[in-house]
């Protein structure tokens, strides 16, 4: 760090420091930004000035273009419960790929597929797959409508399901519910939307309101508990959907198979009527499905729907259940109920939390480090609450608090971490696999400590 200079554009050693680690990355950032929107292919990986170009992956670390290793707390955006090509995942995808990518028919690993899903998830009666996650919530959103006859739907701010219409307002902005650019405002006016854990406000709005189809949320908490809810509010959202006949849709894609083997939904002991499960639930692979009771998915059986005199609902999609999707997911689900990689994954993610906790006391900085299960989110402590890492109940944060952490901040200690080795999630925390060992969680902390000290030399702590 010493010889480096100050970033010319942004005045910052830590940009600079950056800059000079990642050329190769430089490169293909400036080649992809005569390509891509912002150079990039998924908004998550915006970063300032660029983000890190990623050759290979094995376990919990990957390789960056100018041959540098990470530990990976990305995590496949949350795909990767298992690390990076896992052998029997990888092994499954071998010898799927040497058999035909696309029958254009049904084939046996979409029905094995199907099984390890309902061995790990009993809510799940039945299953639809779909490509992606945000396809899942599509489809279980439009279930829950024809089922109930009603249109209206239940979500709870800053949630995320996905980029679809509906699901658009109220995730990053326009909490009040207002349509963001290209959604139909009558799309938009659908949707109840209600702090995170409001019992009160759901009590309210389904006794307001008799149009109300179905409530989605994530079941820990959005992005994986930054705010995070428990067992007490999914019982309560079972109780009162049930009283006023209303879908109750637990969205899994993060929380499935991580939280624990069997989700969220075991976790808590609550069942909803439909799930939404994608990332885990492919094995790394493009994949995802709608899972539930089965008077509701037979909405999409030509059988069912023409005995009933009812209107099916077409679902089509090329890729649904492909058989390298399939086999990936197949063997991950296989290995994850086999193991106990989700609880080891959430030891070793409890042990890095204590240990970078343990940072922050130590350097004296008022953040803290929270989170459940395999996760770890950051508290930068944007509006200067009396907190220090070890007495930080998030439970008592408001949802501002917790979300709005400073993007700058959050960026430069990314960039900090990178350069030391460590590849942070964008809120600045992240998620484990099975395959994080003792060994990363101590040069994660030590690659901390450097980076917090980095911004403290650069002004960025008081
Ligand atoms: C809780 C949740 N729901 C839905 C989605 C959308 O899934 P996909 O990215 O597969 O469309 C995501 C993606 O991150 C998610 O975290």
């Amino acid at each position: 760090m010493d010889t480096i200079t100050a970033d010319a554009l942004t005045n910052s050693r830590i940009t600079a420091a950056y800059r000079e680690h990642t050329p190769g990355s430089a490169d293909l950032a400036k080649e992809a930004g005569e390509l891509f929107p912002s150079g990039i292919t998924h908004d998550a990986r915006n970063v300032d000035p660029y983000g890190v170009y990623i050759q290979r992956a094995e376990g919990p670390h990957k390789w960056d273009v100018d041959g540098h290793r990470y530990i990976d707390y990305f995590g496949g955006h949350g795909a990767l419960l298992l690390g990076h090509r896992h052998p029997v995942v990888s092994k499954a995808i071998a010898e799927a790929m040497n058999e035909g990518t696309q029958f254009g028919a049904s084939h046996p690993r979409e029905v094995q597929w199907g099984h390890a899903v309902q061995r790990l998830v009993p809510s799940a009666e039945r299953i639809r797959f779909t490509s992606s996650g945000t396809e899942a919530t599509l489809m279980a959103v439009r279930l829950a409508r024809a089922f109930t006859g009603r249109t209206t739907l239940m979500r709870f701010k800053g949630h995320f399901h996905g980029w679809h219409d509906q699901m658009a307002s109220g995730y990053t902005n326009h909490f009040d519910g207002s349509p963001t650019p290209g959604v139909l405002p009558g799309v938009a006016e659908k949707t109840v939307l209600l702090n995170p854990g409001d019992v009160e406000g759901v009590r309210a709005a389904f006794a307001s309101n008799p149009d109300i189809a179905a409530v989605i949320y994530e079941p820990t908490g959005s992005s994986f508990g930054q705010v995070p809810l428990g067992a007490d509010f999914a019982q309560e959202l079972r109780k009162l959907t049930t009283q006023y006949g209303a879908i109750l849709i637990f969205d899994e894609v993060v929380t499935g198979f991580r939280a624990t083997k069997g989700g969220a939904q075991m976790a808590f002991g609550a069942r909803p009527d439909l799930s939404s499960f994608a990332k885990i639930v492919a094995g790394g692979l493009p994949g995802a499905c709608v899972a539930g009771r089965k008077d509701l998915l037979d909405l999409l059986d030509f059988n069912v729907t023409a005995k009933l005199g009812k209107e099916k609902i077409a679902h089509p999609g090329t890729f649904n259940a492909n058989p390298v999707s399939a086999a990936a997911g197949t063997a991950a689900l296989t290995v994850i109920a086999e193991t106990d990689a989700s609880d080891k994954a959430s030891a070793t993610a409890a042990s890095l939390r204590e240990k970078l906790n343990a940072v922050l006391d130590a350097e004296k900085v008022a953040w803290a480090v929270y989170g459940t299960y395999s996760g770890f989110h950051l508290f930068v402590n944007p509006s200067g609450l009396k907190i220090g890492p070890y007495n930080f109940d998030p439970t008592k944060a408001t949802l501002e608090d917790l979300k709005n952490q400073p993007k700058g901040l959050v960026n430069k200690l990314r960039l900090a971490m990178l350069v030391n080795g460590v590849d942070l999630n964008p809120r600045g925390g992240g998620l484990l696999s099975c395959t994080h060992t003792a060994a990363d969680v101590e040069e994660t902390t030590e690659a901390f400590r450097q980076s917090v000290r980095m911004l403290r030399q650069e002004g960025e702590l008081n």
